[in-house]
């Protein structure tokens, strides 16, 4: 792990296809023993108190990695950044510091790329169970429904979903759980 690095910030949900935050480099990057779930509520972005939507968190899963990408944040902007994150993703995620494992940069298939990676240390966001909007599993076709019927600030849910099945494609990432529930939107 190379400590020296400044800050590295990791997205595997809407950080991906909507960053919205300045940064100075950005690579292809997985997390190990994570795995991407619709599990958590969005009451405030992509859904409603009434009504909400669901969106990304991680689950530990010790044979899967999370595929994403690594945002290098400039030293001097770094704190800023990740108070207005803080702020930003206040819907029941916390920080939590991770090994990430950076790759060559997008438009090749990360899966060439392994041989190529080097781990430093990173950051995300984690909607850990018992969070006030943690959704949990649910049988893919519920959490569909549920997708189908929200919209918020930020959008319909559907989109969301959609926004990142086209972003990990393009990444070429295969990720069952997202492909399930793109396939149970109707495509
Ligand atoms: C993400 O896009 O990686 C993300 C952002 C906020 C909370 C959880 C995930």
């Amino acid at each position: 792990m190379d400590r020296t690095d400044p800050c590295w910030l990791f997205g595997y949900g809407s950080l991906i296809f909507r960053p919205a935050i300045p940064f100075v480099e950005r690579r292809p990057a997985r997390v190990r023993a994570w795995t991407r779930r619709f599990w958590q509520w969005s009451t405030d972005h992509r859904g409603e108190p009434w009504r909400p939507g669901r969106v990304v968190t991680l689950a530990p899963a010790p044979d899967d990695c999370c595929w994403g990408i690594a945002y290098r944040l400039a030293e001097t902007d770094a704190a800023a950044i990740l108070a207005d994150l803080d702020m930003r993703e206040r819907g029941g995620y916390v920080r939590m510091e991770i090994e990430l494992e950076l790759h060559a940069p997008a438009g090749q298939a990360p899966d060439t790329l392994v041989a190529s990676s080097r781990v430093v240390a990173g950051l995300t966001y984690q909607g850990w169970p018992g969070n006030r909007n943690y959704a949990g599993p649910a049988p893919i076709d519920e959490i569909a429904s549920q997708v189908i019927q929200a919209t918020g600030p930020s959008g319909a849910n559907a989109d969301y979903v959609r926004d990142l099945d086209a972003a990990l494609n393009a990444l070429a990432v295969e990720d069952a759980h997202v492909a399930a529930l793109v396939a149970g939107l109707g495509g």
